[in-house]
């Protein structure tokens, strides 16, 4: 006998009480439960019908089918691992607007010159989606739209039809005819996206499902789906910058943290395949700023950093700091104090990770001590340098890992020189070295003359 019950779940991390709760125990979200209706099947009653299952042999399963499918959009098919694995169920995500539809529109109309493509557009009319379509030039033969919304439908349709590829855009706007939930609530998504799962690895089908977070990652639900599917990727960037960062946060079939890197223009997202030549033409070489190269994915970024440091007019000195974590700056500015004497403490800090990223790394201690030491003296260090070295409480300045790929990377660009620890491995003899074993050495960039 089956029994309907009520439980509530944590719309940002799934977790479920029998009681309504305001604030999470598990992850300490706020008004984050919403009503879930469960059936409850007593065990004595199932599985005696069932029909047994066949056990095979790993010889018999065909794996033919795992050549990636490659829509010749790089930064795409990078970051979701060379290429879609054929049956697989990604979820893109992003905030509204950020240009999830532009993207896959883009994709699946790269896809549809060597697939069967399905675009189920759920939020906008087939009107709205032509007229973005033939301003994209997304005019492909085998890519078919579809305004429904209703699951059922899109299933139905989908294994009659047998597309190679399905776009769901977007998995909140799917509705289940059946169900007595709204549209997006937290029951309907899972079910949604347990059908579409089933569809993908059953018909051999590979769907991309995008879904939005709201402002504060909830309601709409997507983190809870995060353990039902193959892929997670983001859409991130900012409304002033027009790039656009698509990110990898899970992927059975590649790594994750692998970017790709788009710039929206009035006709759709363009790729950036060199973003470092792109970043480094932003860097201001002024007092203050240090350029160090930073590993995201499988990626040497080189990014600048950016300090300001004056007199503090206040009795606690302020520090603001964007981009990195608030301890690893004060640590810095307390190493350099401590040793060489340079009066941090009755100074103001602003700190900033210019094109918006947020570095996690100690190995960018010596870009930020070169910055904050920068905007001290009010003196540029050497243009066309990179800093790549951890720093110990002792002072000392410390080797980190993968500094060749840093390295080879950065000389591409144009890098002429190189800041590093002096037990540092280095391979490349394209560039000069400046090496240093610990930060009283680091005197020697500044000149006496320049002192604020
Ligand atoms: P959209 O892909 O609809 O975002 P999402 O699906 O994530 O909600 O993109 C919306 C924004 O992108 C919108 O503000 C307009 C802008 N845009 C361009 O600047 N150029 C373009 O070619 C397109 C299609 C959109
Ligand atoms: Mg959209």
């Amino acid at each position: 006998m089956a029994k309907e019950k009520v439980l509530y779940t944590c719309s940002s991390c799934s977790f479920q009480s029998l009681k309504w709760l305001g604030c999470c125990s598990q992850c300490h979200s706020w008004n984050s439960f919403v009503e879930q209706q469960t059936t409850t099947t007593k065990y004595g009653s199932m599985g005696s019908s069932a029909a047994p299952a066949r056990l095979i042999h790993l010889t018999e399963i065909d794996s033919s089918q795992t050549e990636r499918m490659v829509s010749g959009i790089e930064e795409f098919d990078r970051v979701v691992g060379d290429g879609l694995m054929p049956s697989s169920l990604l979820i893109l995500t992003g905030d509204p607007g950020i240009g999830k539809s532009t993207l896959l529109l883009q994709v699946a109309n790269n896809l549809a010159k060597n697939y069967r493509v399905f675009y189920f557009s759920s939020e906008e009319s087939l009107a709205q989606v032509k007229q973005r379509a033939t301003r994209l030039h997304c005019i492909e033969k085998n890519l078919f739209f579809s305004d429904q919304a209703e699951l059922e439908v899109i299933v139905s349709t989908t294994k009659h039809e047998k597309p190679d590829i399905l776009i769901i855009d977007s998995i909140q706007n799917c509705y289940q005819s059946n169900a007595s939930t709204l549209p997006g609530s937290i029951g309907q998504l899972r079910e949604a996206t347990f059908v579409f799962m089933r569809l993908a690895k059953e018909y051999g089908i590979t769907i991309i499902m995008s879904g939005h977070i709201t402002k504060d990652g909830m309601i709409a639900g997507p983190k809870t789906l995060e353990h039902m599917v193959d892929g997670v990727f983001y859409l991130q960037g900012e409304d002033r910058w027009q790039t656009r960062v698509l990110r990898s946060v899970k992927n059975r079939f590649g790594t994750i943290n692998e970017l790709g890197f788009f710039e929206m223009h009035e006709n759709g997202l363009q790729e950036v395949p060199n973003i470092n030549a792109h970043l480094l033409q932003q860097a201001s070489y002024a007092p203050g700023s240090a350029l160090i190269s930073y590993m995201e994915g499988s990626r040497p970024l080189l990014i600048e950093l950016q300090a300001l440091t004056i007199p503090s007019k206040f009795g606690v000195p302020q520090r603001v700091i964007t981009g990195l974590d608030h301890k690893q700056v004060v640590l810095i500015a307390a190493i350099l104090e401590k040793y060489l004497q340079v009066k941090f403490s009755a100074q103001d800090i602003f700190f900033k990770v210019s094109g918006g990223f947020k570095i996690k790394e100690s190995s960018a201690d010596l870009g930020i001590a070169l910055a904050l030491l920068s905007s001290y003296f009010q003196q540029s260090i050497p243009k066309k340098s990179i800093a790549l070295g951890e720093l110990g409480l002792t002072g000392q300045i410390k080797a980190i890992n993968q500094a060749p790929i840093h390295i080879q990377e950065a000389q591409k660009f144009g890098i002429e020189q190189v800041i590093l620890a002096s037990q540092q491995q280095s391979e490349s003899d394209k560039v000069a070295y400046m090496r240093f074993s610990n930060v009283y050495d680091l005197l020697r960039l500044f000149s006496e003359k320049g002192d604020k």
